[in-house]
């Protein structure tokens, strides 16, 4: 069996984690759990959504939360991708103002999905990204694409893994440099998730796909471990499980980086990432959202 020697871990908390709380807490937390990331050795943070307020109040503050990141003691060493998402080309101008050098799309393999969640139909998708990403390219960012409901849908139920393979083939064909799977509800079961990714492989090079899987069932590690098996090498995740997806209903939160750092550092996959940092993080988020943690390895490890 081989597996990759080293993943990249793209952090979602703040994005994905935070916009699913029904409290919503102050920028300085949010910059509190950014820069502990950081410290922690975390090099790809996901750090908000430059989307309508109306729709996730979460994240209004996308400016101010960009506007104080720390970026002063950048060096190509410790040099850390920010990004945020961007649903359309009034995001994205929120984004270049903001200083934010790489950007997501997101679509969904499900119609209906979609409409909830973008207000707009798959095809409809496309053609907002269109003038999006040609724009971003231009201006010197980078463009990554998600694919919703990869493993099954809240509306639609089962998703067809060759429907999922064809959305991400065009969002890879537009321009996304990486491709981040979805299992937005948290449905998929190893076989399947292998299957899917397996179909998307045929289209797009296994270093630009990413596993976004969300841990509603308790299946996200046992999936990921398949895919790995299968050429994966970039993994999604937020500390402490924190999030979710407000147009998911029974969503939980994305697999848990302390939970995902710990398989890996069993496995002597390197993450760059210190299990012992990041789990001050995940705790100090915990306190702050007043709950418990979703991750095992946290409660296991946090003394
Ligand atoms: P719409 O209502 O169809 O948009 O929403 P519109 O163009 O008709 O504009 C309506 C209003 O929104 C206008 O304001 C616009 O200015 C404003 P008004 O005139 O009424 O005052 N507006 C914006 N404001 C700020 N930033 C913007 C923006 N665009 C329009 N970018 C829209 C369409 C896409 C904007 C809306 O549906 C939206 O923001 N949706 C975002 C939903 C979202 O963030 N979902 C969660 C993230 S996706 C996810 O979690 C899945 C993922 O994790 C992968 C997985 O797990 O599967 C990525
Ligand atoms: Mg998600």
């Amino acid at each position: 069996m081989s597996y990759p020697t080293s993943v990249k871990i793209v952090e979602v908390s703040a994005r994905d984690g935070l916009q699913n709380e029904k409290e919503i807490i102050s920028v300085s937390d949010k910059l509190n759990l950014i820069n502990g990331l950081r410290q922690a050795g975390v090099k790809h943070i996901e750090v908000t959504g430059f989307v309508s307020p109306k729709w996730v109040p979460q994240l209004a503050d996308a400016k101010e939360v960009c506007a104080a990141l720390n970026t002063n003691d950048d060096t190509a060493d410790s040099h850390v991708q920010y990004s945020a998402l961007t649903p359309n080309l009034k995001g994205l101008d929120a984004a270049i103002e903001s200083n934010i050098k790489e950007v997501a799309v997101f679509t969904a393999a499900s119609e209906t999905f979609n409409q909830k969640n973008i207000n707009c139909s798959i095809d409809e998708s496309f053609a907002r990204f269109e003038p999006l990403i040609d724009k971003a390219i231009g201006s010197g960012m980078k463009v990554r694409g998600y694919v919703s409901c990869v493993l099954g849908c809240p509306y639609e139920g089962d998703i067809h893994p060759a429907v999922v393979a064809q959305v991400a083939k065009r969002l890879h064909a537009m321009g996304c440099y990486e491709v981040s799977l979805g299992d937005t509800i948290g449905v998929g079961t190893p076989l399947a998730a292998k299957k899917m990714f397996d179909l998307c492989a045929e289209q797009i090079p296994t270093d630009q796909l990413a596993l976004h899987f969300h841990d509603t069932y308790g299946q996200a590690l046992a999936n990921i471990h398949t895919c790995l098996q299968s050429g994966a090498s970039v993994i999604d995740s937020s500390v402490a499980g924190i999030g979710g997806c407000p147009y998911a209903k029974g969503a939980t939160g994305n697999v848990s980086t302390e939970n995902v750092v710990y398989m890996l550092n069993g496995m002597g996959i390197e993450t760059g990432i210190d299990l012992g940092d990041l789990i001050k993080v995940g705790q100090q988020i915990s306190t702050i959202l007043g709950r418990s943690s979703h991750s095992q390895v946290l409660n296991a490890l946090y003394v």
